[in-house]
């Protein structure tokens, strides 16, 4: 049977040279692929209680919309700079490949609620920790962070676990 890994494939010098881009748009577009991220994915969390999914722009928001689908709870976008139309906070930070500003509305989530995290890839974790300090503004209390795939050589991982978080991956 195949794992979530066989469904990805690796692209050279994607965006730039030197990049080993993973391409997870196979995955999303095989049925069996994409119901197996999503079954493991949930699976950690299952009986507990979640009362949000927040997704990272943008392939966050495929795989929380169906986590958050699948849990009967809400989902929130955490956005790329420019992009949500209301009240906004704001957050810089710094990826494998560039730099970049997130944003969440401030009335997104409120205090004390329960939030899974769900993104894609994990790579430096610039990404992942932005999207935690504008939910530790807003006062989340941040259940888990979900990724389907983590480059450990790039220390995302360790870089949230020493912000406090419990992260779960499907595959390096
Ligand atoms: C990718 C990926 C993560 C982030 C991980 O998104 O989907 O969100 O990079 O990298 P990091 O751990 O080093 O921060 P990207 O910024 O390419 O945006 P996109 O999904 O909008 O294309
Ligand atoms: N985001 C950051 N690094 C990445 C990589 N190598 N592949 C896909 N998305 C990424």
């Amino acid at each position: 049977m195949k794992t979530v890994q066989d469904y990805i494939r690796t692209i050279p010098d994607f965006p730039h040279e030197g990049i080993m881009f993973r391409d997870v748009t196979t995955l999303f577009a095989d049925p069996r692929g994409f119901r197996l991220a999503i079954d493991q994915l949930l699976h950690p969390y299952v009986g507990q209680q979640i009362d949000k999914v927040v997704g990272l722009e943008a392939r966050g928001f495929i795989l929380g919309g169906a986590i958050a689908h699948q849990l009967s709870v809400g989902f929130v976008p955490i956005r790329k700079a420019g992009k949500l139309p209301g009240k906004v906070i704001s957050q810089a930070y710094t990826l494998e490949y560039g730099e970049a500003v997130m944003e969440i509305h401030d009335d997104a989530v409120q205090p004390g609620e329960k939030i899974l995290v769900v993104d894609d890839l994990l790579a430096t974790g610039g990404t992942a920790a932005a999207g935690i300090q504008l939910l530790e503004q807003l006062g989340a209390d941040i259940l888990s962070c979900a990724f389907v795939i983590d480059l450990p050589e790039l220390g995302g991982r360790k870089k949230l676990e020493a912000m406090g978080m419990d992260v779960s991956v499907l595959c390096e």
